[in-house]
């Protein structure tokens, strides 16, 4: 019979790797608390038409990346309903902040979250099927000033942080408007006029989006389609008067920060809702898939949703390539990055009557706070020993001897010293140093 594989484009991630993805989730959520974020926890899967109408029919993402099915009525009452998995978040979370009335009260929603995507692309380095994402968006009314240019500068600087804090180096970021949803009508006509004479010479997919939706043309990847793309007019010269001082503000407020960034005239991102500020940050060391995180403005998209006005800003940063960023890093930077360290102790049963008692002294041990281990009775002293070595600063020995008088024999694998310590004093023992690397 065939062994069973992960589906793929998915992966298993096993320790000690997940200790890193931990590490970076932590990361995350204490910068994202310093900056008043708290998170939201919305379905995997959500109404087909929340994506179809909020990420946009001709994006790559609804027209040909989703997981989508249908699922059956389960009663007559029932109708069947078309369902997706998320392929991304802020779709999510803004159907969540109007079914919620989060608007309400005139205040400024700061939400974060942490969790997989899907999407069925070509899977290759930094690009899965299933991959994380870790994401904020800053949503509300335009009274609670969610449409400042403030916002989405400290959106910008948190990241710089936060990359930062990851110890992240070399990130660039990169940034452009995109304008109102006006300015951007405006710029499609002008593409599409642009575009009509050289269509034909392009591949399938812009020849079809240059009637449809010509913005989308800028997101080729086709290698043949770019220098003609280069010679398209730019975005930026279809701006209105209030975008383009809405983006010198955004810049402005960066330099304050000291903050700094490319400006990128082409960086539309491959998303619909997009209006006015738009941003990538890449990493060199990820080849093809250099985006590590994408984002911008959605001032429109609550009320595309069937919501109240309510502009917002946010990103999404990939955290299967954030991890991979680290891994690389890692032989340069060995002392930047998590390390799997050796437990504080190990606890050797000499015999199997011993068993149950060392589990009640692990269980003392762990409830103190050390990390702990705990072997067999049947094994051999010899093999506990090569056991814990591997996995452990030092070996607590717990024979029938040890038992009886209340006193353990501790091995430090460090400093190659044994010492007798009693019950009571040695869970503050293992929390001493260790010896020539204190603990
Ligand atoms: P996005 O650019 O589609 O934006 O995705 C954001 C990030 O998710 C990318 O920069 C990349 O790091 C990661 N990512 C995307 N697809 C994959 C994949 N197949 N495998 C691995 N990583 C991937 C969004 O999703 C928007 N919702 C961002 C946003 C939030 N805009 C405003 N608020």
């Amino acid at each position: 019979m065939a062994t069973l594989k992960a589906v793929r484009g998915t992966r298993d991630l096993l320790p000690p790797e997940t200790a890193l993805w931990n590490r970076i989730e932590q990361t995350a959520r204490q910068v994202f608390a310093r900056y008043n974020f708290g998170e939201i926890r919305t379905p995997i899967f959500e109404d087909t038409a929340l994506f179809a109408r909020g990420v946009g029919e001709e994006t790559d993402i609804v027209s040909k990346e989703m997981y989508t099915w249908e699922d059956r009525a389960r009663a007559q009452s029932e109708k069947a309903q078309s369902l997706t998995l998320r392929p991304e978040n802020t779709a999510g979370v803004v159907r969540a902040y109007i079914e919620h009335q989060l608007g309400e009260g005139g205040k400024l929603q700061k939400l974060y979250y942490i969790g997989p995507q899907f999407r069925r692309e070509r899977p290759q380095k930094g690009r899965y099927r299933q991959f994380w994402q870790i994401g904020a968006e800053a949503i509300g009314p335009p009274s609670s000033g969610s449409e400042s240019p403030l916002r989405d500068a400290e959106v910008l600087e948190m990241l710089a942080t936060l990359l930062d804090e990851l110890s992240i180096a070399g990130w660039r970021l990169e940034i452009n408007s995109v304008g109102s949803a006006a300015d951007r009508a405006r710029y499609n006509e002008v593409l599409r006029a642009a575009l009509e004479p050289v269509a034909p010479k392009m591949c399938a997919d812009c020849r079809r989006r240059a009637v449809t939706n010509p913005l989308r043309v800028l997101d080729c990847k086709v290698p043949e389609d770019q220098p003609i793309i280069e010679t398209l007019p730019k975005i930026g010269n279809s701006l209105d008067q209030e975008s383009k001082e809405h983006f010198a503000a955004v810049l402005a407020a960066l330099d304050a920060a000291g903050v700094p960034y490319h400006r990128n005239a082409r960086l539309v991102r491959g998303l619909d809702y997009y209006t006015r500020t738009t941003f990538e940050f890449t990493h060199g060391g990820l080849g093809a898939q250099n985006a590590l995180l994408g984002g911008g403005r959605y001032d429109g998209l609550s009320e595309a949703l069937g919501g109240p006005r309510a502009p917002g800003i946010g990103f999404a940063m990939g955290l299967d390539r954030l991890v991979l960023t680290l891994e690389a890093q890692q032989r340069a930077l060995p002392e930047t990055i998590y390390i799997d360290t050796p437990c504080d102790a190990y606890i050797a049963p000499l015999g199997e009557a011993q068993n149950a008692p060392a589990l009640a002294l692990a269980r003392e041990l762990r409830k103190s706070g050390l990390r702990v281990e705990i072997g067999d009775g049947t094994f051999r002293l010899k093999k506990s020993l090569e056991i814990a070595n591997k996995l452990a600063w030092r070996i607590v020995i717990l024979g029938e001897d040890e038992l009886k008088s209340g006193i353990v024999t501790v091995k430090n694998f460090l400093t190659g010293l044994q010492a007798k310590v009693s019950r009571e004093e040695l869970s503050a023992y293992l929390k001493g140093p260790v010896g020539r690397n204190p603990a």
